[in-house]
């Protein structure tokens, strides 16, 4: 039923009739199964029907003075915040002009008075059925255009992006090259002063060099990421020892604020190696940039199994259930508000200052986890932290 009606499941009827006796009988007829909502004019009517709290259908009398019926259902019609309202007319005359008038107009019925109480009821309930069937299509219809407009958007960020990672690699074979030729060059130079100045400029350009070609590399990982599908699953490895292996790469303090807890009978996540070291790598390292500045931060990694009755995947859009392996990575760092969290999977999306991150991480996770079947979620609170759960398919 309509989504304004959130405090019931019943559906909404506006009864539109300028003889009170009638909007009696048709409140009487209809409150036990709906809620019911009169206007004895059809001005009252189209108040009603543009409001915050729209019916689900109307029944709407043909001769009212000032408006008519038809001139109602005309104006809803043409107004796209009520055109989707089904109206059944209710009139005295069992013309078949007025019928063919009706139909013509965008009525889905037509109902004679007096009414009879069983004949409404059953049309009735038709029309709100097939109104809650075409209300579920229109919603499909826009989660699909919405997903496929995100495809189309990250498709061409993948184009654009591998243009860019692809030439910026020449251009820093170029500049590495010639640091290393210079460097040769430095060895027979006899001025020390000139020799230590020009040593340090070139160690800075390696170390620039060194900076973007991690950048490169992450864009690059971003554009292939259909080449990790097709390593998938042959190269299984035990997902302890992939966390633990991302593990031993942290720092002293940063491990002393991670703890790895894996449920006994948690089974192994079917991925390639690489593919969930990537993973990790990227939750973990996400994690313990938002807790370094607080003492008391934690990031907590865990695997275990789970089963899922619905839960709606926004990175992809769809339902999933049944179960998964659930790899969960939480920590009580800055969190983020609704915002920031629902972008956080959008390619090139960063919070970090230039330098600290270019927002390829997220999105990379994402695609691997998609591509392997799986979903992630993301739960946030501001001020809080964040909780990544990753759901594989078993
Ligand atoms: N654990 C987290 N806590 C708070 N914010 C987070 C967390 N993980 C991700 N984010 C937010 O999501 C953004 C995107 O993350 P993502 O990993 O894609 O890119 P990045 O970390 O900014 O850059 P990089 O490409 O180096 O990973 C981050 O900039 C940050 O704003
Ligand atoms: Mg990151």
């Amino acid at each position: 039923m309509s989504s304004t009606n959130e405090n019931t499941d019943k559906a909404t009827i506006l009864v539109v009739d300028d003889t009170p006796d009638n909007l009696i009988i048709m409140s009487n007829l209809l409150e036990d199964k709906y809620i019911v909502k009169v206007a004895n004019r059809g001005e009252k009517g189209l108040k009603i029907a543009r409001s915050d709290s729209p019916p689900d259908l109307i029944l709407l009398d043909i001769m009212m003075p000032e408006m008519d019926g038809y001139e109602v259902c005309e104006l809803l019609k043409a107004d796209p915040k009520t055109a989707d309202i089904p109206i059944i007319f209710l009139t005295a005359k069992n013309e078949v002009d007025d019928e063919i008038s009706g139909f013509t107009l965008g009525a889905v019925d037509y109902i004679t008075k007096p009414i009879q109480a069983e004949v409404t009821l059953a049309r009735i309930k038709r029309h709100l059925t097939i109104k809650m069937a075409q209300d579920k299509q229109r919603a499909t219809a826009e989660k699909l255009r919405n997903q496929l407009l995100h495809l189309q958007k990250v498709s061409s960020m993948g184009q654009l992006t591998a243009g860019v990672a692809h030439e910026f690699n020449n251009i820093l074979g170029v500049i590495s090259g010639y640091t290393e030729i210079s460097k040769m060059i430095l060895e027979d130079i006899q001025d020390d002063n000139c020799k230590d100045d020009l040593g340090q400029n070139l160690s800075a350009v390696e170390k620039g060099v060194k900076k973007a070609t991690n950048l490169i590399q992450k864009m690059l990982v971003y554009c292939n990421q259909h080449d990790l599908n097709e390593i998938k699953k042959m190269d299984v490895k035990s997902t302890a020892d992939i966390i633990n292996d991302v593990l031993s790469t942290l720092d002293a303090t940063d491990k002393a604020k991670t703890t790895l807890t894996l449920s006994s009978c948690a089974k192994n996540i079917e991925i390639d190696s690489t593919a969930l070291n990537q993973i990790v790598t990227n939750l973990v390292n996400n994690a313990h940039y938002t807790i370094k500045d607080i003492p008391s931060g934690r990031v907590e990694i865990s695997l275990q199994m789970t089963q899922l009755d619905e839960l709606h995947c926004a990175a992809c859009g769809n339902e999933i259930s049944g179960s998964f392996i659930k790899l969960r990575v939480s920590d009580n760092g800055s969190g983020m508000d609704c915002e920031t969290a629902a972008k956080v999977f959008d390619p090139f999306f960063t919070t970090k200052p230039v330098g600290d991150g270019v927002g390829l991480g997220l999105s990379v996770v994402s695609g691997i986890v998609h591509q392997s079947n799986g979903h992630i979620i993301v739960d946030s609170t501001l001020g809080e932290g964040t909780i990544f759960k990753l759901f594989f398919p078993i």
